[in-house]
């Protein structure tokens, strides 16, 4: 059945609904679904890791770990689960997600509804991990310390996964985006740091930017990253702005947009931090992928692996042999012999 017919249907369910019901049946299902190798052209290896294609999952649609063995198997080159915190949490009232049909775009306030770190743990632990897997952790809503419950997480699933992903860029817990100040950002960092440390973890730590910051916020996180030797930047987060030109009538709704309508926005900051950090640190694009044209203009944009979710609950998981097939035809077409040679090309 054709994915429009499909995604008809699910545009009149409640967004919410629509996603538990993805979720039980990928937990259900039996997959290698789609068992193609990838082509050779857009291997890359970013720290260490050679990753078979550079297309993951975004954080928040796998919040609890319950479905990344079956990303892989779609054809997903990573995946990344959460965000989680110390504590099992419920988020905001419901409703709590829109759908903005007209603008491909979603408007979400979830608040990071999660099992919370013991139970997710034991999930992770008992599945056998045959991909590479970021877990993107979080403080919880009525946490006395925000930094401890990231030091939590951390000491938790550092040993777990390929990479740790600090989310300090959700619009949804209320002053989480404070952490992009100076003081905060160093603070954190440092606490972060000696944990690792404490704990010889080699796991790379990525840190999750908003797509709302200035130039001179970008130039002081830049600053931080490189002191701290941190693993990588995700860029961006779903966005309190960017409201003016869209056409649904959920345009006012509270929360962090999402798809199509960021990604400009998202692909002009990429290019502003790949111009300070360069190839020292590897940036994850993310924001409106849905196309391999739009994977190909954050690759050279700055990007050297790309994550999606909007873009997925648009056009089905068949979206990403679909972009797959058409960035390795754009990278072939323009030359290059490698996704690594195209990494930054309009930001040099
Ligand atoms: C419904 C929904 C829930 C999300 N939850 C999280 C989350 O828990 N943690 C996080 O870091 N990002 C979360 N995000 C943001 C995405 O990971 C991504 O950064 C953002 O949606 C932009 O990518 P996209 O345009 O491909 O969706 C969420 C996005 C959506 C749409």
């Amino acid at each position: 059945m054709n994915y429009q017919i499909i995604n008809s249907f699910i545009n009149k369910l409640d967004p919410e609904l629509a996603h538990s019901l993805a979720i039980q049946f990928l937990k259900n299902i039996y997959i290698p679904l789609f068992p193609s190798k990838d082509d050779e052209i857009l291997k890359i290896n970013i720290l260490g890791k050679e990753f078979s294609n550079p297309i993951g999952l975004a954080a928040g649609f796998d919040k609890n770990a319950e479905v990344y063995d079956k990303i892989f198997a779609l054809g997903f080159g990573f995946a990344e689960v959460g965000t989680i915190t110390p504590r099992p949490q419920e988020g905001n009232p419901k409703p709590r997600v829109f759908r903005l049909i007209e603008d491909k775009a979603i408007i979400n306030r979830l608040g990071f509804p999660n099992q919370g770190l013991t139970k997710i743990k034991t999930r992770i632990e008992t599945k056998k991990l045959e991909g590479i897997l970021g877990i993107n952790i979080g403080p919880n809503k009525d946490s006395v310390s925000r930094i401890d419950d990231y030091v939590e997480c951390f000491k938790n699933f550092h040993n777990l996964c390929s990479y740790i992903c600090v989310n300090i860029s959700s619009p949804n817990t209320e002053n989480l985006r404070n952490f992009h100040q100076q003081e905060n950002l160093k603070k954190l960092l440092s606490e972060i740091s000696n944990i690792k440390n404490t704990l010889n973890s080699k796991t790379p730590i990525f840190l999750k930017i908003s797509p709302d910051i200035d130039d001179d916020n970008i130039v002081m996180i830049c600053k931080n990253i490189l002191e701290f030797n941190l693993g990588g930047l995700v860029l961006t987060n779903t966005s309190i702005k960017l409201r003016d030109n869209l056409l649904s009538k959920q345009k006012d709704e509270i929360g962090g947009l999402s798809g199509t309508s960021i990604k400009e926005t998202s692909n002009l900051i990429i290019k502003k931090f790949f111009k300070i950090v360069k190839r020292k640190v590897p940036i994850i694009g993310v924001g409106g992928i849905d196309s391999g044209i739009s994977a190909y203009e954050k690759i050279r944009a700055g990007a050297s692996l790309l994550q999606l979710y909007t873009g997925l609950v648009y056009k089905g998981p068949f979206v990403i042999r679909a972009i797959k097939q058409e960035l390795a035809e754009l990278l072939k077409r323009d030359g290059f012999a490698s996704l690594q040679e195209a990494v930054g090309v309009d930001s040099e």
